[in-house]
């Protein structure tokens, strides 16, 4: 069966954009999987917790080696890594935070970055280990110019960072769609939507 693991990040539970578009994007999947199954995070209204000295040495750990103390410590990440290896599409929504992503998906990303789980490193080089065929993310910025050519470019530690990370774990088709200018006046905003939204449609129409 056809999984789509979605995960928002925004920390706005009501008005958040990027999740809005998510949800259009969610919408759009299911129309092309009838009777697949959707599994959802919200990282920005659920905490993931930081990693600790715990949580590091079970990641390391031999079987052999895991205490009932580092079993507890590392069950988040066998949750969340359980989650992305049975899923076979990624719908992530992030928006932008200090020029990169919010903390708390940042808390996600470190439980599920994992070697041997997620990722190897064999014969000097890193392997991805995820099966995932194609990740859709949906970036939102409350300002603009952040797109390549464009004139703040080089502020934009989010986008990069998340297509290298997805590529590292394994993901080789990535989508990205970028709503920029969500808190300009609400005509600017309602034509980043639509410009949005359509690149929604798009990256779902059969090809
Ligand atoms: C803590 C915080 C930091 C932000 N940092 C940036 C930023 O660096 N660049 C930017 O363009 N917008 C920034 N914004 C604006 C958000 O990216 C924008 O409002 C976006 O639409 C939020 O996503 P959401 O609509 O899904 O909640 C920031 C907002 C917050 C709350």
């Amino acid at each position: 069966m056809s999984t789509l693991l979605r995960i928002d990040s925004s920390a706005r539970i009501n008005g958040s954009h990027s999740s809005r578009l998510a949800d259009l994007a969610e919408e759009s999947w299911f129309e092309a999987n009838p009777g697949g199954r959707i599994l959802r995070r919200h990282v920005g209204a659920e905490t993931i917790p930081v990693l600790s000295q715990e949580t590091i040495t079970g990641f390391y750990a031999a079987s052999d080696e895991m205490t009932d103390e580092l079993k507890q410590a590392t069950s988040i990440s066998d949750a969340l890594i359980g989650e992305l290896h049975s899923a076979d599409t990624l719908l992530l929504a992030v928006p932008i935070y200090n020029f990169g992503v919010p903390a708390a998906l940042k808390c996600w990303i470190d439980q599920v970055t994992r070697m041997g789980q997620t990722f190897a490193y064999e014969d000097g080089s890193f392997k991805g280990l995820l099966t995932i065929q194609r990740a859709i993310v949906i970036c939102a910025y409350g300002s603009e110019g952040y797109l390549p050519g464009q004139s703040f470019e080089q502020a934009n530690f989010l986008e990069p960072y998340l297509r290298f990370l997805l590529s590292f774990l394994g993901i080789n088709e990535i989508d990205i769609i970028n709503v920029q200018a969500t808190t300009a006046d609400d005509a600017t905003v309602a034509a980043h939507l639509a410009g949005a939204r359509a690149d929604i449609t798009a990256a779902f129409a059969p090809k």
